[in-house]
């Protein structure tokens, strides 16, 4: 019997076709400039969790690192791997706060990326996934996470997140906060929405 979907993903599935447009006119070298510096150099390995299009994947591959890309909507990862295929990028069905697919992989990822996903888990569930992700980071590897904060589209699960919470969960695992900014939205449809974004940078101890 296929596995019933976690309440995070509602919407998704529905508006697949629109989002895999939408997310893809996003610019991978503009979403990143930022925090690029922070980034050990390729080749590494790059988990890339609610990786939604494939587009900051392929962006990562195409600087020469490897991804592995985690999305546990169908609709949205066959959508990504139409749009993306590549050798480099191993996709997985998966989902947080537990990853239980890939939770084994302890200290293999150089890179962990979480753009525009920590807003969809709940308390309970971003305390039990941080540990979770900073395990799976080595030892001198960076996460990079964007949080959303502004009106939640019909349809979508999503929570109050800050970066003063995320910070102290960060903390705790050994993640040293490396990059913290506010800034407004640069897609249009949520910059009409007047939504605006924390991006957050932690470093794990080596
Ligand atoms: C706003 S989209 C962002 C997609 C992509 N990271 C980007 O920046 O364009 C959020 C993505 O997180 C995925 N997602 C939702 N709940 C999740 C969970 N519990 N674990 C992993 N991914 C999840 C959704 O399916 C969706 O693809």
């Amino acid at each position: 019997m296929a596995e019933k979907p976690h309440p995070s993903t509602a919407g998704y599935a529905e508006e697949a076709d629109d989002l895999l447009v939408r997310y893809e006119k996003m610019q991978f070298a503009e979403i990143y400039e930022r925090v690029q510096n922070l980034f050990p150099h390729a080749p590494g390995r790059v988990l890339d969790i609610g990786a939604g299009t494939g587009r900051d994947a392929a962006g990562f591959v195409e600087l020469g690192y490897t991804v592995t890309a985690v999305e546990p909507v169908a609709e949205m990862r066959e959508g990504a791997k139409r749009l993306h295929p590549s050798p480099d990028i191993e996709w997985i069905d998966d989902h947080l706060p537990g990853l239980s697919r890939i939770a084994y992989r302890k200290g293999q990822y150089d890179i962990v990326i979480l753009s525009a996903v920590w807003m969809h888990l709940d308390a309970a569930e971003r305390a039990t996934a941080l540990p979770i992700i900073a395990a799976l980071m080595k030892p001198g590897a960076v996460l990079v996470m964007s949080l959303r904060h502004g009106p939640v589209p019909e349809g979508r699960r999503m929570f109050d997140v800050s970066a003063e919470e995320t910070n102290l969960l960060a903390v705790k695992e050994g993640l040293e906060p490396c990059f913290e900014r506010h800034s407004g939205s640069r897609e249009a449809l949520n910059k009409a929405a007047g939504v605006t974004w924390t991006r957050l940078a932690f470093l794990k101890r080596a």
